[in-house]
C-alpha cells in the first residue's frame, strides 16, 4: 500500500470552476478574486478578506501595512516554516526568537515579555499545524508594548481560539493555499483584518503599488492610470486561482470534519505507546489538523529537556523509524523546520542550536502522520499497525 502524506481534494467542481476565467479571459486578478474574497472573509468573520499570491507574500505586506520597519525587532518561534521569518528579513527587521512549547508547539508565551525591547515593534504567533497559538496572553503583551500582532495562521484556516477564528485575533492573520494547506488554489495567499487602513494598504501593496485595481480601472475610467505614491509588488492572485478557492471553500466545511474524525482515531489508537507523544489541544481550542505531528519522545521526557546527546540519539531512532515506515509505503516527514539551525539565520545571528531547546527538539524528534480528507478506514488502519509494531519491524 502507498500512503501519501497529503492529498489535495479536488473533483469536477474544481474543474468546471476554471473553466469561466479560462473562456471570459480574464484571468488575473478580478471578479473571482473577489468573490473568494467575499466567502473567506464572511467565514472567518473578518471585516477584510485580501488575497496574495503567497501566505509569504501575505506575511510581508502584512508586516509592511502594520508599519514594521528596518531595524524594528519582530518576535516569533523559531520552530516554524523559513518562510514565517524571512518576511521579517525582506524589509530589514529583525526577528526575535523566542522558544516554543512542546506540548503545543507554540510560542511559550511566558517568555514573550522578557525578549521586548524599545525596539520591538511586533509579534508573529504561528498557530503551528492548525492548532492556535495561546492568544489571550499574546494580545494582553502587545496592547501593554503597543506591539503589532500578525497571526501566522497559514496552517490554521478553520481552527478555532476561545470561539473565534484563527486569524482574526491580531491586526492581520495571514492563510496560505499552497497543496499541503487546509483548503489549496496551488499556490496563494490572503490576509484577513478588521483594519481598514491594513487591508488598503495591502490592496495597494500587492498591486505595484497602484492606487486602483486592473479591474476598477477597465470598469470606471480605462483612461485615467493610476497614480503610484506607494512602493509595491506583485503579489497578485489570479482569477484561475481563486475560481478553484471558491469551490474549496465550500469543501472546508468537510474537510474539517474529516480530519477531525481521523485525528480522533490516531488519538484513540496511539495514546499508549509510551515512546510516542500524540498532539495536545488545550480547553477551548479547535485544532484544524492541517497536519497530525507527534515526538518520537515521551511527553515527560520532552518537557524535562534531555541534553544534547540524548537528543541526537533519539533522532537517529526517530529517523530510522521514518525510514522504516517508507519501507512499508508510508509516507511522513518532520513537523518543521528550527529556523534558528538553518545556515542563512544561524549564521547572520551567530545563534546556537541549543539557544532553543524545545525548538530544537521538536525539529529533530517531530514526525507527521498521514492525514489527508480521502484517507479511508484501511488506510489508516494500516499506518496505525505498522506504527504499532514498529519495534518488531
Ligand atoms: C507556518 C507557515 N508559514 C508560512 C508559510 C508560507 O506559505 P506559502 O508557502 O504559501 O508562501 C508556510 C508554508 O508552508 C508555513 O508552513
Amino acid at each position: 500500500m502507498k500512503i501519501p502524506i497529503a492529498k489535495p481534494l479536488f473533483d469536477e467542481s474544481e474543474e468546471q470552476a476554471i473553466l469561466e476565467p479560462l473562456r471570459s479571459g480574464w484571468v488575473m486578478q478580478g471578479p473571482r478574486v473577489q468573490e473568494f474574497e467575499n466567502i473567506v472573509s464572511n467565514y472567518t468573520r473578518a471585516k477584510y478578506a485580501k488575497s496574495t499570491s503567497s501566505g509569504t507574500a501575505a506575511l510581508h505586506l502584512s508586516l509592511l501595512a502594520c508599519g514594521i520597519n528596518p531595524g524594528d525587532e519582530v518576535i516569533v518561534s523559531p520552530f516554524t516554516c523559513v518562510a514565517t521569518v524571512n518576511p521579517i528579513e525582506y524589509i530589514g527587521a529583525k526577528p526575535v526568537f523566542v522558544d516554543i512549547n512542546p506540548e503545543t508547539f507554540n510560542i511559550d508565551v511566558s517568555k514573550i515579555e522578557e525578549s521586548i525591547t524599545e525596539n520591538t515593534k511586533a509579534i508573529i504567533p504561528v498557530h503551528m499545524f492548525g492548532l492556535c497559538a495561546d492568544m489571550n496572553p499574546i494580545l494582553k503583551l502587545a496592547k501593554k508594548y503597543k506591539l503589532r500582532v500578525i497571526e501566522d495562521a497559514v496552517l490554521a484556516l478553520g481552527a478555532f481560539y476561545k470561539g473565534r477564528h484563527a486569524g482574526s485575533l491580531g491586526d492581520a492573520g495571514c492563510f496560505s493555499f499552497h497543496p499541503r494547506k487546509m483548503i489549496t488554489t496551488g499556490e496563494g495567499g490572503m490576509v484577513i483584518t478588521n483594519n481598514e487602513e491594513i487591508a488598503h494598504n495591502i490592496e495597494i501593496m500587492r498591486n505595484y503599488g497602484a492606487s486602483i485595481s486592473a479591474l476598477q480601472r477597465h470598469q470606471r475610467k480605462f483612461y485615467v492610470l493610476p497614480e503610484y505614491n506607494v512602493l509595491g509588488y506583485n503579489y497578485k492572485m489570479t482569477d484561475l486561482q481563486a475560481s478553484i478557492g471558491v469551490k474549496q471553500m465550500e469543501k472546508l466545511g468537510f474537510i474539517l470534519k474529516k480530519r477531525k474524525q481521523l485525528a480522533k482515531i490516531y488519538d484513540q489508537e496511539l495514546k499508549d505507546l509510551e515512546w510516542l507523544t500524540i498532539p495536545k489541544v488545550p480547553k477551548g481550542y479547535a485544532h484544524a489538523y492541517n497536519s497530525y505531528v507527534c515526538l518520537f519522545i515521551p511527553i515527560k521526557l520532552a518537557r524535562d529537556r534531555i541534553n544534547l546527546d540524548q537528543l541526537q540519539s533519539m533522532h537517529r531512532k526517530r529517523n530510522e523509524f521514518m525510514r522504516k515506515l517508507e519501507e512499508k509505503g508510508i509516507a511522513t516527514v518532520p513537523g518543521a523546520q528550527a529556523v534558528h539551525t538553518v545556515g542563512y539565520y544561524k549564521s547572520k545571528y551567530r545563534l546556537r542550536e541549543s539557544e532553543f531547546p524545545a525548538s530544537l527538539m521538536a525539529c529533530k524528534l517531530s514526525i507527521t502522520l498521514p492525514l489527508y480528507p480521502q484517507m479511508n478506514h484501511e488506510e489508516q488502519y494500516y499506518v496505525i499497525s505498522c506504527i504499532k509494531h514498529f519495534k518488531k519491524m
